[in-house]
């Protein structure tokens, strides 16, 4: 596995790449890396000749400044498991030289995208998201990138982007990996005691129970069947749960046959804020 610390040098040895026409992924990543982000490798492996993962926490995308310091970085680990995955590539740059100008400004039209859920509940985090991608997206020219669904509003966000400036680039959506016992894997999820680990499954069994019910009852009753399963777990605090048309990210109360829908819940367990979905049709 390569390894690149600026941009120069990454673009380099992009460049000779491109002049025998290689299909390149790119895996953007904050490391903390787990099977969800292998899962991206693999997947970016079979679509492209060479495949690209950065590992980058990227400051613009947090807005809580106690959540960016506390945002593991085993980067040791991180390295070992991209070089057994068979990565060819890391890209591992410092802020400065994502951001060498610090007063730098970024602001990208989300449309609700940038008021609902994540985005409400997050200010500037999208705008952070966009501003993070776009520069990565440059740098490398990927033919393709991959997110994963797990971050479901995060990939419509970085889909809207690449729609509304003409990206040339293909975003390939994988699905959310999840433990044996169901929880959606997350680099937050190593702040979470084995206690908090089991507390956090309630998160995946009640958006089963969404799924399951979908279509045979009321979307106000699932929800709310939902949200007492998750109360009866007891210390679990709700931030949001939602039925939501998938193309928009509306809530909705009734279902329209030729539409998606997608239920969204982030609650917090152990001071952990956690993130999980379900597309239910
Ligand atoms: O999903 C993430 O890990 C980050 O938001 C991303 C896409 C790497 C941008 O920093």
């Amino acid at each position: 596995m390569e390894i690149f610390k600026t941009k120069q040098s990454l673009q380099d040895y992009l460049a000779d790449l491109r002049k025998n026409h290689k299909k390149i992924a790119l895996v953007p990543t904050m490391g903390a890396l787990h099977e969800g982000h292998l899962s991206l490798l693999a997947e970016a492996q079979k679509v492209a000749d060479i495949v690209i993962c950065s590992i980058f926490v990227n400051p613009t995308q947090f807005n809580d400044p106690k959540d960016l310091e506390k945002y593991p970085r085993p980067i040791q680990n991180d390295m070992a498991l991209l070089a057994d995955g068979g990565c060819d590539i890391l890209f591992l740059p410092s802020v400065e030289e994502m951001y060498p100008d610090k007063a730098e400004s970024w602001y990208l039209e989300l449309g609700d995208l940038d008021k609902i859920w994540e985005g409400e509940k997050r200010p500037g985090h999208f705008q952070g998201v966009t501003q993070v991608v776009y520069k990565l997206f440059s740098l490398t020219q990927p033919d393709i990138a991959c997110f994963g669904q797990k971050d479901f509003q995060q990939v419509m966000v970085i889909q809207h982007m690449v729609t509304l400036l003409g990206l040339p680039v293909h975003i390939q959506i994988c699905p959310i990996i999840r433990s044996a016992e169901g929880l959606a894997l997350s680099s937050r999820n190593m702040r979470l005691s084995e206690a908090g680990k089991i507390k956090a499954l309630a998160l995946s069994r009640a958006l089963k129970h969404i799924k399951e019910g979908f279509g045979k009852e009321a979307i106000a009753t699932l929800r709310q069947e939902a949200l007492q399963l998750l109360d009866a777990e007891g210390e679990i605090n709700v931030e949001y749960l939602a039925i939501c048309e998938s193309s928009t990210l509306q809530e909705v109360q009734e279902i329209e046959a030729d539409k998606n829908y997608v239920a969204l819940l982030t609650a917090w367990v152990e001071e952990v804020r956690l993130l999980d979905n379900m597309i239910l049709n």
